[in-house]
């Protein structure tokens, strides 16, 4: 097997949304002239968009669309998913695990195209709930996946296309790689409208008090539960390595900068240099009490693991935000 030339044709499907139009970025910013981007959203709507590429709206639920994105691609980067933040997943069991239809029939056109590798974009919610219950938790290592007890709807789909992807691997040869994805966020992704996740949303509530003068915040759950985000960049460079890596088993994406959702806000207030009096909403959805990757296999098997500071990745995404809501260019939630 060769390794991929940057004539062959690589396909994102989820190419509107925020991390698949980042990597359709990055592959283009590293010399690959033949991409094809995909998604079911009018163009309108893509958070990015580029002439240069081919750039198709399927909705990837359906057989027949998933053949026509799979079409000739030697690589497929499978991003399109029906997810949002916890706001989203608690609520929306259901629309989440039917995300198993793309899963399903993007592997089946894959295969029946004669595709060399495959990437499946899983997620942190895989990992067994009863290890997160504390907020000074123990990083999550890729063996707590098993025995099974995601987050329910979302996590249960993403754990059993998991393993679809393996046994593609066993049965049919299709190359696949697996990602764990912990809390991406940066900026060209959504901050308003109930999909956002804590990153962009308490950016976004910053924002607002700012421009509205009321002086206050708004945070869900008591604000003492800790999460690791991972800013895009990372998250991109973990995939492209991934991808082209040996490694045949799910790795963490992550990064292990643990923090509350309180110090979160601080960083936030910070860069907007501001300090806003902090409303507590106890019964708003908020997910595990801690969650923390553990990258020892990621560092093992990549020689790599994310590394960018939160710090960094949310002034970014501060400013980006900013802009956006500043210019008018979206509705204020
Ligand atoms: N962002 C994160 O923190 C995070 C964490 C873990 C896992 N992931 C996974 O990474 C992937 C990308 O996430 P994201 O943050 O970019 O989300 P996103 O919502 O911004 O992007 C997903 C895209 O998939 C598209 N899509 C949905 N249904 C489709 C369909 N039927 N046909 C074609 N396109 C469809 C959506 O329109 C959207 O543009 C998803 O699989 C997600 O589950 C993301």
């Amino acid at each position: 097997m060769t390794k991929l030339n940057t004539h062959d044709l690589v396909v994102v499907t989820g190419a509107g949304g925020f991390i698949g139009g980042h990597l359709v970025s990055e592959l283009k910013r590293r010399g690959h002239s033949r991409i094809r981007a995909v998604d079911y959203k009018p163009f309108d709507q893509w958070y990015q968009h580029f002439d240069d590429v081919e750039n198709r709206v399927l909705d990837l639920r359906e057989a027949k669309a998933c053949e026509a994105a799979a079409q000739e691609a030697r690589y497929i980067f499978n991003l399109a998913a029906d997810m949002g933040g916890m706001g989203f997943i608690e609520l929306n069991k259901a629309a989440c695990m039917l995300t198993v239809l793309i899963n399903t029939h993007m592997l089946m056109a894959a295969r029946n195209a004669g595709t060399e590798r495959f990437f499946f974009s899983s997620s942190a919610c895989v990992y067994a709930a009863e290890k997160q219950t504390s907020a000074d938790v123990q990083p999550l290592s890729e063996g707590d996946a098993y025995p099974a007890m995601p987050e329910d709807g979302y996590g249960w789909e993403k754990l059993f296309s998991e393993r679809m992807c393996r046994h593609f691997t066993e049965d049919f040869g299709l190359i696949t790689r697996v990602a764990r994805y912990h809390n991406v966020y940066g900026p060209h992704g959504t901050f308003d409208g109930g999909r956002e996740k804590a990153p962009a949303a308490i950016c976004r509530k910053v924002i607002k008090a700012q421009l509205s003068g009321s002086g206050e915040i708004e945070i869900w759950g008591d604000g003492e539960q800790t999460r690791s985000f991972t800013y895009i960049d990372d998250c991109l460079e973990g995939t492209l390595r991934l991808m082209e890596s040996g490694v045949a088993e799910p790795l963490n994406v992550g990064s292990d900068q643990l923090v509350t959702i309180n110090r979160l806000v601080d960083i936030v207030e910070n860069v907007a240099g501001v300090k806003l009096k902090r409303r507590y909403k106890l019964d708003a959805p908020k997910g595990v009490r801690g969650r923390n990757s553990d990258n020892t296999l990621v560092k093992a098997r990549l020689g790599w693991a994310p590394s960018i500071s939160l710090e960094h990745g949310m002034r970014k995404t501060y400013e980006w935000i900013h802009q956006q809501m500043t210019t008018g260019q979206r509705i204020l939630a």
